[in-house]
């Protein structure tokens, strides 16, 4: 009887842990927040961290789930998403770029709720600039809370190294060339630059356009009302040809982090990067103006290559109520002013406290509000996503073969085959 009465008890205590241990499953199951990005190198990932941070102090009860695929650009995790999104299973919410990314690829195909609502509630639509707004905006309806505003056109360049062999950082295609040489001739790559996935190409080509023709035909270009076989298109890959001969000889096995780590390394003079090189930079404990400085790249004085990171909501995001608040941190002077000092961008709101923010990001917002600005083609705003990518194939293949004649025809092509061009 004995056992009986001791299987009986086990049976009991079986059946009340498993009672238990269901509660405090129930308990336990938090809701998600699955937030979509490719911040994962230094400084980008910092600044997310902090956004991180903030987001489960305010709402402990939510799982943050970090859902980043490693790649500069997003050339990696676009077609990750692109996979997400098609096969309806939405991160709730992700990383974009205003402009034509967002609009293109996932307003008008009707992937995203419009948020205007958010606008007005949070009296957003009197402190974001208008000309980000209209970067995420699409029949009167507002897509995308913008958490940050880059700089594309920089030239950043290594303190010590140009104090060392007594040089001016170049603000001219003239003097870069100048300085090229003197590096040169020490031995020092005067460039440094990643060509492993290819968009850092475009990116500095797409600076070389507009130092080459100015705003109004960088503009046109993009819109598809002037050839990719214009004369100032080829000055400016005959410009990036030439520059291909001061640059760092292992740039095929470099990602655009790497390049800057040549800067700090002190192996390489300059790098023609988005300031989120800034970022990189201080998290390698960098001194802004001390170890690293940075000028406009050659021939964009007054002129702004407009990056912008947005985040929306999707159609189908499982986790609605959680990426609404993800929206409202973001869009907070809180928000913006925890993610920009670390990320290297400036805030999008124009009414943040500038105290957290170094020499030289103070001087970017002081351009933006008085420079012309531009959209970028390779990070998104400017053109459809799959002309964008032509373009960054087109400079993998023109960073080996150097042929100017043949890209600038075969880019035509492209813009032509896709629609680009009117
Ligand atoms: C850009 C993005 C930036 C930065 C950069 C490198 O497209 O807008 O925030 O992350 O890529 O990854």
């Amino acid at each position: 009887m004995r056992w009986k009465r001791s299987l009986a008890l086990f049976l009991l205590a079986t059946l009340a842990v498993t009672a238990a241990l269901g509660a405090s499953t129930v308990f336990a199951a938090k809701s998600q927040l699955v937030v979509y990005s490719w911040w994962t190198a230094g400084g980008e990932a910092d600044g997310l961290n902090a956004l991180i941070q903030l987001y489960t102090k305010k709402y402990p009860d939510v799982e943050f789930v970090n859902a980043t695929v490693a790649g500069g650009a997003g050339t990696n995790a676009k077609a990750v998403l692109k996979t997400r999104m098609l096969g309806g299973d939405p991160p709730d919410s992700f990383q974009v770029h205003g402009g034509s990314e967002l609009i293109d690829t996932w307003v008008k195909t009707g992937y995203m709720e419009p948020i205007t609502q958010l606008y007005k509630e949070h009296g957003w639509l009197k402190v974001f600039p208008k000309s980000i707004i209209d970067m995420l905006s699409y029949k009167g309806e507002i897509y995308a809370v913008p958490v940050n505003v880059h700089r594309g056109n920089c030239l950043w360049y290594n303190k010590k190294l140009f104090a060392e062999y007594k040089l001016t950082p170049p603000t001219t295609f003239d003097d870069f060339f100048k300085v090229a040489e003197k590096f040169k001739a020490k031995g020092i790559p005067a460039l440094a630059i990643a060509s492993r996935t290819k968009w850092e190409v475009a990116h500095l080509f797409e600076d070389l356009l507009l130092g080459t023709g100015g705003p109004k035909f960088y503009n046109d270009l993009f819109a598809g009302k002037i050839a990719w076989t214009d004369a100032r298109v080829k000055k400016a890959l005959n410009t990036l040809k030439k520059m291909l001969d001061y640059v760092n000889p292992d740039h095929a096995t470099m990602t655009w982090d790497q390049a800057c780590g040549l800067l700090l390394q002190g192996k390489a003079a300059m790098t023609v990067m988005g300031d989120w090189a800034k970022g990189y930079f201080t998290s390698n404990g960098w001194k802004p103006n001390v170890d690293f400085g940075v000028v406009p790249s050659p021939g964009t004085k007054g002129m702004f290559v407009v990056v912008n990171d947005s985040f929306g909501l999707p159609k189908k995001a499982k986790n609605r109520e959680n990426c609404l608040n993800w929206l409202v941190l973001l869009g907070s002077v809180e928000g913006q002013n925890a993610f920009n000092p670390l990320k290297g961008s400036i805030p999008a709101r124009t009414d943040v406290p500038r105290a957290p923010y170094d020499p030289i990001a103070l001087g970017a917002m002081d351009d933006f509000a008085k420079d012309t600005l531009v959209p970028s083609c390779v990070h998104g705003s400017a053109v459809i996503d799959s002309f964008a990518s032509a373009l960054n194939d087109e400079m993998g293949v023109f960073v080996n073969e150097r042929n100017v004649e043949a890209t600038a025809k075969r880019l035509e092509q492209q813009a032509k085959d896709l629609g680009v061009r009117q």
